[in-house]
């Protein structure tokens, strides 16, 4: 490929800071991700009104860790229902299955692809116990309707974040509004540190329940039993998982956030590039709605004939993707759940049409109008 979908935003500075976390003799889990969390807890927080005493931040080596933990930490219990939209990747349906849990999938908005709070309200039963909203491409959804309906019907709200690093809804960032927040940090999010994830949450008793079970199940992590000031004692508290991140990890996280606003300028920059160039052509821009702020980890088009651009734009040199073939539709989980077509309309409509252009730091503007140039050639 000439333009590949993704490339990682990988400078001197990361490969700088990982050879330092590598020299200093500490691989696992240490000061690199103790000062990973300080800093991507203080970025997330920052101006929210929220006290020191109720910021929190706990990472793990993957998002699909952290939301499993995170549900955890909510007392998840065999048979409970938890609702999420199916427009997403199938972490977010499996980690409900870890208990036995009912994975309870609503339908999404035509424009944001978003869940649709009314297809979310529909499938609320006694059952229920909470809700994981995806803020899909970025872009966060119906936060106050979510949080209301939560509190109306006892629902925890865990957000999926995987894609909204950084993301704001009414100017409040995304990381600082439901029960968990769970971002991720895989190779092609806005923060890549290779695998890995990171938990926000304002409740000391689920950020306990998170970082205990993160290792094991703990009670205290093996930086705090290997420094000088700490002893081989420990016990094991909770039946847990190793999920930990490692410092090899944290130091390119470190290096990531540092830059993450200027990589988010020059997304949100390329983002415009497109929208200005498709306004009135057969390739339908995103919609982002107007009281928040997309990160533009994706950026989604729409066009009649999807699989055939996507065809051309390969033979083009010019990688793209399909987000998401949704969860209704894996043979595993449309056998095992009994999920049926017919009642996701507006998913099966955009899941046909959309497809996912190249948007990352270092795709430059005359990569961008080449793209442009084949797409509305291919379009129809
Ligand atoms: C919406 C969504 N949720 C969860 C995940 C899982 O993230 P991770 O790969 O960090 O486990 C992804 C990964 O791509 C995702 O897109």
């Amino acid at each position: 490929m000439n333009i590949p979908f993704h490339r990682a935003y990988i400078t001197d500075e990361e490969i700088d800071a990982v050879a330092d976390a590598i020299r200093s003799g500490w691989l696992t889990m240490g000061p690199k991700t103790v000062e990973f969390e300080q800093k991507f807890r203080d970025y997330i927080y920052a101006g929210s009104g929220v006290t020191a005493a109720e910021q929190h931040a706990v990472s793990f080596n993957s998002a699909t860790a952290a939301l499993h933990l995170a549900l955890k930490a909510i007392g998840l219990k065999a048979g409970d229902e938890v609702i999420l939209p199916t427009n997403t990747f199938i972490a977010t349906a499996e980690v409900v299955t870890y208990f036995g849990a009912t994975p309870v999938l609503c339908d999404i908005e035509d424009d944001t692809h978003n869940l649709d709070v009314r297809s979310l309200a529909s499938k609320i039963t006694d059952r229920t116990r909470a809700v994981l909203p995806v803020h899909f491409a970025g872009q966060p959804c119906d936060m106050d309707e979510i949080m209301e309906l939560g509190r109306r019907h006892g629902l925890k709200v865990i957000e999926d974040a995987a894609h909204s690093l950084p993301s704001s809804y009414k100017d409040r960032r995304i990381g600082t509004i439901g029960d968990i927040t769970c971002f991720s940090f895989y190779a092609t999010k806005t923060l890549a540190t290779g695998e890995g994830g990171m938990a926000t949450t304002r409740n000391e008793q689920y950020a306990r329940t998170m970082r205990v079970n993160r290792l094991h199940g703990i009670s205290r992590d093996a930086w705090d039993r290997y420094t000088v000031k700490g002893s081989w004692y420990y016990e094991v508290v909770d039946n847990g998982n190793k999920y930990n991140t490692t410092d090899l990890n944290a130091a390119l996280g470190l290096a990531q956030l540092a830059k993450l606003e200027w990589m988010n300028e020059r997304r949100a920059s390329i983002a415009l590039q497109y929208t200005l160039a498709f306004r009135g052509t057969a390739v339908e821009p995103p919609v982002v709605r107007r009281d928040r702020e997309t990160c533009w980890h994706l950026y989604v088009v729409k066009v009649k004939n999807r699989d055939e651009v996507s065809d051309r734009l390969r033979e083009d040199g010019i990688g793209t993707s399909v987000h998401f073939i949704p969860v209704h539709k894996h043979p595993y989980y449309r056998d095992t759940y009994g999920y049926r077509d017919v009642d996701y309309p507006v998913a099966n409509r955009v899941f046909d049409r959309s497809l996912s252009l190249p948007i990352y730091p270092g795709l430059t503007d005359s990569e961008v109008d080449r793209i442009i140039e084949k797409i509305l050639r291919h379009a129809r």
